[in-house]
């Protein structure tokens, strides 16, 4: 068994990766964690399927053949491709009526229909890479939905496999709103035996729920934060999973993601038009008046209200955009939104920068330069979220001095720290914070940090400060999930 100071055996397998494929946070997390792990030593196989969009990257790594069997009727023929992403060792499982498609999950409208099989290709793919290898894994971490059947395989198919039998599973879950649910059709091809299709495993209202049956047979779990961690044991926040959380409760944990600040940060960011280290040593406000001047926003000193997000019920626009519509016309306060996915909150956001051409800009798609200029140039970001896991965004705000306002869940409310209601807690507020998931309580506490921003400047400055002086390192969050594996390797498999 591994000592303390070994170097570990680590498999994640995730569905996106920052620098391949890229829809949210997961992928910027599924680069970042393998990376510092690598940097500490350890033996890292990232694998992540060959989709149609990286063709160019992984078409020149070497090719091997793998023969799956998800069950025990059919085999299905895979290649695998080995290389390197960003110096991470890399496993590309390529399967052409799985991945060559134009959208990772869907046809841009709807799912596609065999996705569970899809990731139980990657899943099982992965495993059996390792086995075909003689690449032994200490810790098999599994990300999200669509590799939670791994450790479901680990735990039953390989179940009496001496070349597995030291391995662990870890999953982590980035969001648990996601379930991968498909039909009980479906049971044979992705050989989950009839026996685990009931309500404590991988049933769920006569549908087959992969997170589920991935929380069950999961060595550990653990969420993207310790508030979120939390919320899952409840009802109102566990999405529906609050019971086989709650069994699990002794194997969930919470590990706050980590942001990388060698592509989030004011000194050195190549996106941004001004560099700043402090946030009045003018750079800031440079760069702000550029973003303006881009967008075609009036000139002036109005606070700049800044967002970048999936267009989602998640990040709550349904709060967001009566309270913007109110603030627009109580204020003089300016807006600058970038997003995509759902059309229906994007038709209503272009209808507000309809309305207020020189005041509110929306930036419909995904730009992720554009993203890092938001960032450097707003005053405000807003992140009233529903739910949320960890949440990215507002951390890097922090790094930019561009003050977060979140709603007090999950993530937000363990990375951010609210102006206390007298103001006394200077050197420690760095952003602003409202509980209920109304508009109301979003437009109150809008207009109350208007108010500090234009009649207490200097609380902002030091706000500002005390916000560009916040780290949340992935050095910090590896070595909790290495302190993790190797709880893990001391007890027997779950
Ligand atoms: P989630 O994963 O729920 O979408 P996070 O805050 O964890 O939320 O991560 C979102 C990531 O995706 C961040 O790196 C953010 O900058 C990026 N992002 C989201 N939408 C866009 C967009 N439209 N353009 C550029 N980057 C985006
Ligand atoms: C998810 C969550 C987000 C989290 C990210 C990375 O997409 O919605 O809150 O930051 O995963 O873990």
């Amino acid at each position: 068994m591994a000592s303390n100071k070994s170097p570990l055996k680590v498999l994640v397998i995730a569905s996106e990766v920052e620098g391949l494929v890229k829809t949210g946070g997961l992928a910027d997390v599924a680069r970042a964690l393998p990376a510092e792990l690598v940097r500490l030593g350890h033996d890292v196989r990232l694998v992540t399927p060959a989709y149609a969009k990286t063709r160019a990257v992984w078409s020149q790594w070497p090719h091997q053949s793998l023969c799956v069997h998800l069950n025990a009727f059919e085999e299905t023929w895979l290649a695998t491709r080995t290389g390197e992403h960003q110096g991470i060792p890399t496993v590309q499982i390529e399967h052409s009526d799985s991945f060559d498609r134009p959208g990772i999950y869907d046809n841009g409208a709807t799912p596609y229909e065999d996705n569970a099989r899809r990731f139980a290709l990657l899943s099982k793919g992965a495993l059996q890479w390792c086995r075909d290898n003689d690449w032994q894994p200490d810790i098999v971490h599994a990300n999200d939905w669509q590799a939670a059947l791994a450790c479901f395989y680990l735990a039953e198919h390989f179940r009496y496999e001496p070349f597995f039998a030291h391995s662990r599973s870890v999953l982590t879950l980035h969001n648990a709103a996601y379930q991968g649910q498909c039909s009980s059709g479906w049971l044979r091809t992705l050989g989950i035996h009839e026996q685990f299709f009931h309500p404590g495993a991988f049933e769920d209202h006569g549908q087959i729920n992969l997170l589920k049956g991935g929380i069950r047979f999961a060595d550990a779990i653990n969420a993207v934060s310790p508030g979120y961690a939390a919320e899952l044991l409840s009802d109102l926040g566990s999405h529906g999973l609050g019971p086989i959380f709650r069994e699990r409760a002794d194997a969930l944990s919470g590990i706050l993601n980590g942001c990388d600040y060698g592509q989030w940060s004011p000194e050195t960011d190549p996106d941004i038009p001004a560099h700043f280290s402090s946030p009045n040593d003018g750079g800031k406000a440079r760069c702000k008046a550029l973003l303006k001047q881009e967008l075609e926003l009036a000139e002036g000193e109005a606070p700049l209200l800044v967002s970048i997000s999936r267009l989602a019920d998640q990040k709550g626009f349904n709060l967001l955009i009566p309270a913007l519509w109110e603030t627009l016309r109580s204020t003089d306060a300016q807006v600058a939104l970038l997003g995509s996915g759902d059309a229906n909150l994007a038709a209503q956001l272009h209808r507000l920068a309809r309305e207020y051409p020189t005041r509110v800009a929306f930036v419909e798609g995904y730009d992720n330069a554009l993203a890092h200029r938001l960032e450097a140039g707003g005053d405000v970001f807003l992140m009233p979220s529903i739910f949320e896991p960890c949440g990215l965004n507002q951390i890097y705000s922090l790094r930019y001095a561009t003050l977060p306002l979140v709603r007090a869940v999950g993530g937000l409310k363990d990375t951010v720290v609210p102006l206390a209601d007298d103001g006394t807690n200077s050197g420690q507020a760095t952003g602003f914070m409202f509980a209920d998931p109304t508009p109301d309580a979003l437009i109150t506490e809008l207009h109350r940090l208007i108010r500090v921003y234009q009649e207490q400047p200097e609380v902002w400055l030091d706000m500002q400060q005390t916000a560009m002086k916040q780290r949340f390192e992935w050095a910090t969050a590896a070595k909790d999930y290495v302190s993790l594996y190797r709880k893990l390797l001391k007890v027997p498999r779950h």
